[in-house]
């Protein structure tokens, strides 16, 4: 039995000197430690031995026992030690490395251009809505007047969710006339710019989402002078107060009279130019003044209230303004051409 001790004290000794992780340590803290180990196995024959033998040989195997836990302590300390150092190599960090150069983005031109538009309604006192890309075909048609069958109801135009043509992504950005009638007090001036879809395929001047800004006014005594007199203020402003605007007559089924309102091109003053391919007037927007039947629906009395509206294509705006000549230069996102404003 003496000898067995010995035996296991060298072996677990060597052993637990020479071990390298923790995973082979713990096999051999079962092995020689363990409740089923070789040193319990040895003392469990303790009882064999007569009374005057088992004082001796249980302090031996105590002694032997405190060895192997020390030792097992000390295997345990190195292999942390060994680890820490370790992680502490891979994660060293050079201070010295120069920091990387922050590169400052700038605006996109379509916002640029929408930001400016805003200021200046902004300075006229309408209120800037925000309303839902996926709308409801009652709120971006019907309740715009545009009956069961109207041709922009198709199918082959629209995005819809469902297969009763309940939800759809909004066609236009006119809904937001009717979310405005619903939620805002009269008298009501408010503009509401964002993403459309239709499906359009994809060229130079088409996209199936695109960007729209519309604009409300509905109070009393509001006729098309008052539209004609905002909306080329509007167009002053933005490509300068020479600028000439022109109204011609255009069919929209929630305004009634509708127009398309064309400015004078900036370029060549109406001479003609590539600009305006050779028209000498750009088409900016459609426009009217608010159908009665759509006031009614909203339930406004359109013997004491009338209004009118447009809606524009924004990146038709930031193209002009910035002269960029294919739209998908806008959606791309490409940084060479973003720098550039
Ligand atoms: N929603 C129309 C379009 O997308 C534009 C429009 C808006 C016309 C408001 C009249 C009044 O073409």
């Amino acid at each position: 039995m003496k000898e067995q001790l010995a035996k296991i004290r060298a072996d677990a000794l060597s052993a637990f000197e020479n071990v390298k992780d923790a995973a082979a340590l713990d096999e051999l803290r079962v092995r020689y430690l363990g409740k089923k180990g070789e040193l319990t196995a040895v003392l469990k024959q303790m009882g064999r031995l007569s009374a005057e033998e088992r004082p001796a040989m249980g302090a031996l195997a105590n002694e032997v026992r405190a060895a192997l836990e020390n030792a097992l302590d000390s295997a345990s300390q190195k292999i942390e030690q060994a680890a820490l150092e370790l992680k502490l190599k891979a994660e060293t960090v050079d201070v010295t490395i120069p920091g990387r150069q922050v590169q400052m983005g700038c605006r996109h031109p379509m916002n640029t251009a929408l930001d400016e538009f805003k200021e200046i309604f902004i300075g006229m006192g309408f209120t800037v809505l925000d309303g839902p890309e996926i709308e409801l075909a009652e709120l971006n048609f019907d309740r715009l007047n545009a009956e069961e069958g109207h041709p922009s109801r198709d199918w082959s135009d629209t995005f819809y969710f469902d297969t009763d043509e309940r939800v759809m992504l909004r066609s236009q950005t006119s809904p937001m006339q009717v979310r405005a009638m619903d939620s805002m007090e009269l008298p009501i001036r408010m503009i509401a710019p964002g993403r459309v879809y239709r499906k359009d395929e994809v060229d130079a001047t088409h996209s199936p989402m695109f960007h729209q800004v519309e604009g409300m006014v509905i109070d009393r005594g509001v006729t098309m002078a008052d539209l004609k007199g905002t909306l080329t203020t509007v167009a002053q402003k933005i490509y300068g107060s020479n600028t000439k605007t022109r109204f011609r007559p255009h069919h929209f089924p929630f305004t009634e009279p509708s127009c398309e309102m064309d400015v004078q091109c900036h370029k060549c003053d109406g001479a003609g130019c590539a600009t305006c391919k050779g028209e000498g007037w750009i088409e900016l927007l459609g426009a009217g003044m608010i159908h009665p039947r759509v006031l009614e629906m909203a339930g406004i009395d359109p013997e004491e209230w009338s209004g009118w509206a447009f809606g524009f294509g924004l990146d038709r705006l930031a193209m002009l303004r910035y002269k960029i000549d294919d739209l998908r230069l806008i959606f791309e996102n490409d940084v060479r051409f973003l720098e550039q404003f």
